[in-house]
């Protein structure tokens, strides 16, 4: 069920009005591979999805969610740093719960879960201590973690997808030429820069065009999944993407 809230203009989905803020992002519209991993996600439970940043762990859980997760689901993107109780307070005004005490706020986020059956996803978590406020008693929750945290529950360790169904380059390719030429030009040129990342003065004079051009022509690019931002002012590819950007090799 999707509504508008005539006063305040919040997207709501689902029969609990969780609002937009808290909705999972779509997953990546070209995903591929990770067949056993999307297996090895169970409902009910805890599970811990571990790599590297860029290895895919948002992508897979959000994928699973989307696929295999029926009813509510909330998202939490914890590298937002911001005390428990405020991030809670937000939460369960988001759930309709205004006015809680800020040392009631943990059991009753706890309870509303549990009661509404609302899956989580904890994005981004740096420590067990972080995620364990957000814990229902039972329920399915997924964390992701570039560490192997101890949540007590399963864990999946990700390593860097490989290529080996050749099935990647076919599916951005699709992505790639629907690009507006310059956005192409972009994406080829980018891949070569030496880094695992970049920020937008560097990009611009890589392509030789105005910051403020390239910043639109990235996000762009991000909202194709063919970049991924890193932190708040850079860019990445992930390894596959940029193998596929350096093979266009049209430079010019
Ligand atoms: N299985 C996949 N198929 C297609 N694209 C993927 C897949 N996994 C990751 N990506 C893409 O790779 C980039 C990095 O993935 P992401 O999930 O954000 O990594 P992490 O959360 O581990 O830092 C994103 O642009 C994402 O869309
Ligand atoms: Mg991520």
């Amino acid at each position: 069920m999707a509504g508008r809230n005539a006063a305040g203009g919040i997207r709501f989905r689902g029969s609990h009005g969780i609002s937009a803020q808290f909705l999972p992002p779509a997953p990546p519209k070209h995903f591929v591979g990770r067949l056993r991993e999307l297996e090895q996600l169970r409902p009910n439970g805890v599970t811990l999805v571990s790599g590297p940043a860029g290895v895919g762990k948002t992508a897979l859980a959000l994928r699973w969610l989307h696929d295999r997760c029926s009813g509510d689901q909330l998202y939490l993107d914890l590298t937002v740093r911001e005390p428990v109780e405020l991030r809670l307070g937000r939460l369960l005004r988001a759930l309709r719960l205004n006015d809680v005490p800020a040392e009631d706020r943990v059991a009753a986020f706890r309870s509303i879960v549990l009661k509404q059956k609302i899956t989580l996803l904890l994005d981004n978590a740096s420590s067990a201590d972080q995620v364990t406020p957000f814990l229902p008693a039972s329920g399915t929750v997924v964390v992701t973690s570039r560490s192997s945290l101890d949540l007590g529950g399963a864990e999946i360790a990700l390593d860097p997808l490989t290529d080996e169904t050749g099935s990647l380059a076919p599916l951005l390719d699709l992505s790639y030429v629907e690009l507006p030429e310059r956005q192409a030009r972009l994406y080829r040129l980018c891949a070569w820069h030496p880094g695992t990342h970049f920020d937008v003065p560097e990009a611009a004079a890589i392509a030789g065009e105005s910051e403020c051009d390239v910043e639109d022509a990235l996000d762009d690019l991000v909202e194709k999944a063919l970049l991924t931002e890193v932190g708040d002012t850079a860019f990445g590819f992930h390894d596959l993407v940029r193998a596929h950007a350096r093979a266009k090799r049209q430079i010019g």
